[in-house]
């Protein structure tokens, strides 16, 4: 059964003013800082992943990645591996896709109780009020768990491109993990065999329509991710994106052929708390529509996710206890407003 209710563009379409259930209580926690107001930058160093590794190089970008991610759980990524153009075939892919026309985007409808597919929100409670955002999420990764028929057959060359895509951000990934493992002093492999070898990619597709109310509608509201860490491409032009550190928001820099990498719950856990999953939110825009494509790298389903061995001491105990099914955890918790890593406690 596909779901009843109107994505974003169908609402702005529809033209009939903004539905309530978009609207943020007033005392929703963002006096200090609207929704809509001025926020100061946050200062995050860019890495180069072509040297993280190298025994040569590599211990200058090793300690930016550590002071990055123990202090704002966030880092960007350049010399990645993936070329400015091919960054770029991927932004217009997404937004052609989301210019379709409805029907055609329809054929992709996610079911309802499932993440996969398009469409608004995920809908998890009648008083739920909603983000200001569209999204086509899929499974990417590993190849046989990807349902291709939810993956766009127009525009022209998305599947191919996504798949593409996939590869060379899984080489990303491995080099990341690996030098998140060094600069904290441990065995290259140790994160990537508790994260387990089929370790899944979901890449989400997110588009932010311009918004009526940018004071009282939020594009995405705050929250960590269930990943171990996530891959993100924010908008080129249109900024939106904002970072929780010590009560106070920050905007993330748009910083042109970078990839952000953000720290999930999952990599605070099995950090034992020193790699940081930081909160975020989207705000949304009067003028400009905005997109980003986000990768969340989820752990295999059989594998217990916990602090790693030498991450727990007499002198830093540990933090967090054993968790298995923690994406099951995840929307419990995103239904009552909680973070699901303090279930990890
Ligand atoms: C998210 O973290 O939920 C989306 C990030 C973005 O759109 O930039
Ligand atoms: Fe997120």
């Amino acid at each position: 059964e596909k779901p009843k209710f109107k994505t974003v563009q169908e609402v702005v379409a529809a033209n009939e003013g903004l539905p309530e259930r978009y609207l943020q209580p007033l005392t929703g926690g963002h006096e200090d800082q609207p929704l809509n107001g001025p926020v100061p930058e946050m200062d995050i160093p860019s890495i180069d992943l072509s040297l993280l590794l190298s025994s040569s190089e590599g211990r200058q970008e090793l300690s930016k990645l550590h002071s990055a991610l123990s202090k704002w759980g966030v880092v960007q990524v350049m010399n990645h591996g993936i070329t400015e153009a091919f960054l770029d075939k991927i932004y217009k892919l997404t937004k052609q896709f989301f210019a379709l026309p409805t029907e055609e985007k329809q054929k992709y409808a996610r079911d309802i109780g499932n993440v996969q597919g398009y469409g608004s929100d995920m809908i998890l409670s009648d008083d739920q009020i909603l983000d200001w955002i569209d999204r086509l999420f899929l499974t990417t990764y590993p190849e046989d768990q990807q349902h291709l028929k939810f993956w766009p057959e127009v525009p022209t060359g998305f599947r191919k491109t996504l798949h593409e895509y996939t590869m060379k951000q899984h080489a990303v990934i491995e080099q990341f993990f690996k030098g998140m493992a060094r600069s904290l002093g441990l065995e290259d492999n140790v994160f990537l065999d508790m994260h387990g070898e089929n370790a899944r990619m979901d890449t989400r597709f997110n588009m932010y329509p311009p918004c009526p109310r940018p004071d009282m509608v939020i594009g995405a509201k705050p929250h960590g991710d269930g990943s171990a860490f996530t891959l993100l491409l924010p908008d080129k032009d249109v900024e939106g994106l904002q970072f929780l550190k010590d009560g106070k928001w920050y905007k993330a820099p748009i910083v042109p052929d970078t990839i952000l990498i953000n720290v999930g719950d999952l990599m605070e856990i099995m950090s034992n708390g020193i790699y940081k999953s930081p909160v975020h939110r989207v705000v949304t825009n009067r003028e400009k529509e905005r997109i980003s494509v986000a990768t969340f790298c989820v752990p295999s389903p059989d594998k217990e996710i916990q602090p790693v061995e030498g991450l727990v001491s007499d002198a830093r105990p540990r933090l967090y206890k054993t968790v298995k099914k923690y994406v099951e955890l995840y929307f419990d918790s995103y239904q009552q407003g909680t973070r699901p890593i303090q279930a990890a406690l």
